[in-house]
């Protein structure tokens, strides 16, 4: 019997889905089963691109910013897209839904026209941007196998609860079939059974360990500052990043002309090459696309402010107070100069990217002239440019050498290693901590990767968010092997017998329902009363 609210779901159901409001005829079974599989794989495909884009989020100004310098225009792209993607999921799973829905009421499914082109462009959507993040934009692939370490074991869950759902459907079907298609449903069933059930056996993650054997939280390193907090690579940002107890601040620099003197100056800005201004300060057309045609003292002259608050780059402008926002509207482009003495006055050390390869000797030159004069302590540079560094090692031998991978590390006998986290194994920085290497990681902002990188034994990470990192007590989950075997496998034997009663129910419903009244029937008689 068909209660009221089955009729209603299954009324609703069909018109979502096909557009048509009474029943039809004349589908055979394969058009019902391939439309079924169309809206199932659609769901499947959209649940794994919102997945991998919750893995690129770390990466999102990274992304927003090679974006920026192709179209030359600021805007989050990257939230547009997360977005979009939420909607067609969405869309998609409240398909599968109603196909569900029509298939146990042993309905028709006939997929409206409207639908397939939304798939479609749901397919075309995705696969440009997931051909786009391979070849064009950031390396993100290993971001989303780092996502997968840090929720393995409760996809594994989640799993094993979506396959007792949906196993009532499949009794269904397997009571109802000829002996030969028994066999091909038993087997598939219970080879993906097998699968979900056993796959903890390959699950492996840092945070799988006992509490005590957590290792230290690892210190944090500001990229350019506290870029959420303040404009990037200006004094505010770094002085907000002190409030995080940051150990270092990291920025980049880039060499000037003077009007005044022969001596270059050396100033920090990350942007480099064409429109390098066009993004951080207020210079609106790309008149300048050469740092050599600009005096320090006429870089000094842009606002490195306004742009922050105008374009909100991270979202967090409201966070700050008015005072704030006024002194962020204030800010100049720092020399290198200004930044060795705020680190010499609080102790902190100072890490940088040289940004122009071309000229690397006579930067490294100057930049190292420049730390020398300033006289911070020589222990608190972290020397990362890797061009001149023999020359380097004998003018400040006091400097500390970081080096970019592992190789370079190990060929120089070095003791500090500076590597973007998807780079490097979290097997690997765990041995290299054993043999007292530091090993810093960048950029990690969101907490499920700061999580990982914490059981792994980072030393230290540099952060877009050292406001959030710095709350943190404790990683999001760590949890003893052991207490992780017993958990899944008792996962797995509860979902097992609550499958083995699901199978009998279904077998005893059909026969129970066998003499009834045809669903069809009884639809077609609520519909036309
Ligand atoms: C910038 O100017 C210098 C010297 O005038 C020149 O050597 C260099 O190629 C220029 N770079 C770009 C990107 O135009
Ligand atoms: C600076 O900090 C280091 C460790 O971070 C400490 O060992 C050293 O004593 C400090 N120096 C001064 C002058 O406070
Ligand atoms: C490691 O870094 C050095 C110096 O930057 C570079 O020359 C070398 O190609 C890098 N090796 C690998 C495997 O990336
Ligand atoms: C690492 O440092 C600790 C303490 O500083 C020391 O006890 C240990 O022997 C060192 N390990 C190696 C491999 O050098």
């Amino acid at each position: 019997m068909l209660c009221q609210v089955c009729l209603c779901c299954l009324f609703f159901s069909r018109g979502f889905y096909s557009c048509r409001w009474t029943e039809s005829n004349n589908q055979n079974r394969k058009g019902r089963w391939l439309s079924l599989l169309v809206v199932t794989l659609m769901s499947l495909l959209s649940l794994c691109w919102l997945y991998i884009c919750l893995a690129i989020s770390n990466d999102q100004q990274n992304v927003n910013e090679v974006l920026f310098s192709k179209l030359k225009k600021w805007a989050n792209y990257f939230l547009v897209v997360v977005i979009i993607s939420a909607v067609l999921a969405s869309y998609c799973i409240l398909l599968l839904l109603f196909a569900l829905i029509q298939v146990a009421l042993e309905e028709q499914l006939h997929l409206h026209w409207l639908h397939k082109i939304i798939f479609c462009f749901c397919v075309i959507f995705i696969t440009a941007l997931a051909s786009g993040i391979s070849t064009k934009g950031p390396e993100e692939w290993p971001t989303v196998l780092t996502l997968l370490q840090a929720t393995a074991p409760f996809l594994q869950f989640g799993a094993v609860g979506a396959l007792t759902l949906l196993s009532p459907f499949v009794f269904h079907r397997f009571h109802l079939a000829k002996t030969r298609s028994k066999m091909v449903i038993a087997g598939m069933f219970l080879a993906v059974s097998a699968a979900i059930f056993l796959c903890p056996l390959l699950i492996h993650s840092p945070c799988l360990i006992e509490v005590q054997e957590l290792p230290e939280k690892p210190k944090l390193i500001g990229h350019r500052g506290a870029p959420m907090l303040a404009p990037e690579n200006t004094m505010m940002s770094f002085n907000r990043s002190l409030e995080c107890g940051v150990i270092a601040f990291e920025t980049d620099v880039q060499l000037s002309n003077s009007s005044f003197s022969k001596n270059r100056t050396a100033f920090l800005m990350h942007d480099h090459g064409p429109d390098f201004l066009l993004r951080t300060t207020n210079v609106k057309s790309s008149s300048f696309n050469n740092r050599t045609d600009l005096t320090f003292e006429q870089l000094q002259t842009l606002n490195a402010g306004e742009q922050f608050l105008k374009n909100d780059p991270y979202g967090t402008v409201s966070l700050l107070s008015e005072e704030e926002k006024e002194t962020a509207r204030k800010q100049p482009i720092p020399s290198l100069l200004e930044l060795l003495e705020f680190a010499k006055q609080h102790n902190t050390s100072v890490i940088f990217d040289l940004k122009n390869k071309e000229t690397e000797e006579i930067d490294t030159n100057d930049t190292v002239k420049t730390i020398l004069a300033s006289g911070i302590p020589q222990n608190l540079i972290f020397w990362l440019p890797s061009e001149e560094r023999e020359a380097v090692k004998k003018e400040a031998p006091g400097f500390i050498q970081v080096y970019e991978n592992e190789t370079d590390l190990e060929k120089n006998n070095g003791s500090h290693l500076n590597v973007k986290y998807s780079e490097i194994k979290m097997k690997n920085i765990s041995d290299l901590r054993k043999r007292n290497i530091t090993v810093n990681l960048y950029v990690v902002n969101e907490r499920w990767l700061f999580s990982m990188l914490w059981c792994a034994g980072a030393s230290s990470v540099t952060t877009n968010a050292c406001h959030l990192l710095k709350e943190m007590e404790r990683p999001d989950w760590v949890m003893p092997r052991s207490t992780y075997l017993i958990t899944w496998i008792l996962v797995d034997i509860s979902s097992a017998l609550v499958m083995m009663a699901l199978f009998h129910w279904t077998k005893h419903n059909l026969h129970h329902n066998a003499d009834g009244l045809s669903n069809d029937n009884e639809l077609e008689g609520f519909l036309t009363a």
